[in-house]
């Protein structure tokens, strides 16, 4: 199946970035939210990201408008119906992802493959509310969208070789790295980088180090191109800690418990860069 049309569900930091490389790939994008506004904001976010490859000489202003007409909004998942591919990236919720998925189940064609960017669901209950759970897939990306070169493929008990094949030629055409994972808490990337990010909140709730402390010695220390608790703050603390969360319960362990800290500053509403505080400011 060549994959053509696709819809992006959530328009988000992680939707409207997966949008805008599907369209730079060649893909048609209805991108779909409950909202205008938040399709107009993830528009936004797009628009400024592709007018600096402008400033920097690396597309034209023609190429911009070309890509930025792949994009179209959506506040119906009927728009569904004529896609070969959707990319689900609302929030990281179990009951509100299953609940998009026995709809998109209904909505769009047998070949249709639908994919989820979920950071640490199990791909295996969501394919279980489908029909065709062979259909079914993980793709997920990484923040921010457009600059991480890695997409990890992650495998229901039900994914076909044909899905991952074909999801294959779609990260192929990004420019991007695919690896694969199976489908285990926090698949493989986020099972090693999360309890670090949590490591780091620990250090600086047990007063160890200063955040700026913490941030600068795994930058220069580690060689990390930004520093934990920097980090925490771009991914959003509640996805921080709903991926922990998963993780402590998937495994029943102890060690991935939440830092006290990190739940607190979910409680208060410090989100990060999304809510203008974190660990840092950003008013
Ligand atoms: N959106 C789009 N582009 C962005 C961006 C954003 N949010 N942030 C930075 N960029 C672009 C910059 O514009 C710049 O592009 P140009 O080369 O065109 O100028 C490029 O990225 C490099 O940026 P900077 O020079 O400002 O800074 P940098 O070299 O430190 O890179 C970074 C910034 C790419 C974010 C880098 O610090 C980095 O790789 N950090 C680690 C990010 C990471 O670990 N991401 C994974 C998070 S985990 C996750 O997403 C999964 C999950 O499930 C939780």
């Amino acid at each position: 199946m060549k994959i053509q049309k696709t819809m992006v569900i959530g328009s988000g930091i992680m939707g409207n970035g997966i949008a805008q490389v599907l369209a730079q790939a060649g893909y048609e994008v209805y991108l779909n939210d409950i909202k205008e506004e938040f399709i107009d904001r993830g528009l936004e976010k797009i628009n400024k990201n592709l007018q600096r490859n402008v400033e920097k000489e690396r597309m034209t202003a023609e190429e911009v408008e070309t890509i930025k007409g792949r994009i179209h909004k959506s506040l119906s998942y009927e728009d569904a119906k004529d896609v070969q591919l959707v990319i689900e990236a609302a929030t990281e919720n179990r009951q509100i992802k299953l609940e998009i998925f026995k709809e998109l189940d209904k909505i769009t064609s047998e070949e249709a493959i639908l994919a989820t960017n979920t950071s640490s669901l199990s791909l295996t209950d969501i394919a279980s509310v489908t029909n065709k759970p062979d259909k079914v897939v993980g793709m997920h990306f990484f923040n921010p969208v457009p600059v991480m070169k890695l997409v990890e493929i992650v495998t229901a008990l039900q994914t076909s070789e044909e899905t991952v094949k074909t999801v294959q030629e779609v990260i192929d055409a990004f420019n991007k790295t695919m690896i694969i994972a199976k489908d285990s808490p926090g698949f493989a990337v986020n099972r090693i980088l999360v309890p670090m990010l949590n490591e780091a909140i620990f250090t600086l709730g047990e007063g160890v180090a200063t955040k700026e402390s913490i941030d600068t010695g795994m930058k220069l220390g580690a060689g990390h191109p930004m520093g934990p608790l920097e980090l925490c703050d771009m991914i959003g603390l509640d996805t921080l800690l709903s991926v922990l969360t998963v993780l402590y319960e998937g495994f029943n362990d102890p060690k991935y418990r939440p830092a006290p800290l990190l739940k607190r500053m979910v409680e208060a509403g410090y989100y990060g860069q999304k809510s203008g505080k974190g660990f840092y400011d950003y008013k």
